[in-house]
């Protein structure tokens, strides 16, 4: 009696090139598989709040650096205090012989606030500043008198108040004769008739 032939054992010996190459090719026929979308990132809990923490942490230390350069420039500065640049207190007004008697020379009177009067043989210098509210009076010729624009306070020739509310006359400041002969107005010195201070030999040159 001879033994049945075994089904496996046919299958398994079949050729490579028949059933077994058409099993293989099928899984290479089909298209490649798209690959999924790109997550969104996923932000971290927290990190909105941190950005705008550290956002207005970096404002307020901007101003707050910018605010003591300031402080610290001002106190620098501070340290080089201004140095204002004033004109000498001196001038001098050329030669005596130079002024007629009866004059008033207002050749001064805007850069130095002088007026340089010659009554008889005396020269004195007059101070350009009215004695109520220290306006600046004008000379007025024809009348032979200083007239304040302000309120109308007169004074004669000599720097005498006569009229309108100043208080008191003229001031004259310090007058001399300089080496070179010219004349020598000093107005870091100043005398005030109420106080008998005109009669000084420093308050008027004799020519
Ligand atoms: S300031 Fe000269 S009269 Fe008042």
């Amino acid at each position: 009696m001879s033994e049945p032939t075994k089904p496996a054992e046919t299958t398994a010996a079949s050729p490579a090139g028949t059933a077994g190459t058409a099993t293989a090719a099928a899984p290479s026929a089909t298209p490649p598989a798209v690959p999924p979308p790109a997550k969104p990132p996923v932000k971290k809990p927290g990190a909105d709040r941190r950005f705008f923490l550290f956002t207005w942490m970096g404002i307020a230390w901007t101003t707050f650096c910018a605010s003591m350069a300031a402080m610290a420039l001002g106190t620098v500065r501070f340290m080089f205090p201004n140095v204002l640049a004033e004109p000498p207190s001196s001038f001098k007004a050329g030669v005596p012989g130079g002024y007629e008697p009866g004059q008033v020379v207002e050749r001064y009177k805007q850069e130095q606030g002088v007026w340089l009067v010659r009554e008889g043989n005396t020269i004195f210098a007059l101070s350009t500043i009215c004695t109520h509210l220290g306006c600046t009076p004008n000379w007025l010729e024809n009348e032979q008198k200083f007239k304040c624009p302000c309120h109308g306070s007169g004074f004669y020739k000599n720097g005498i108040n006569f009229e309108g509310p100043a208080p008191r006359p003229l001031e004259r400041f310090k007058i001399s004769i300089a080496d070179d002969g010219q004349l020598l107005v000093d107005k870091s010195k100043k005398f005030q008739h109420e106080l008998g201070e005109w009669g000084s030999p420093d308050a008027s040159v004799q020519v």
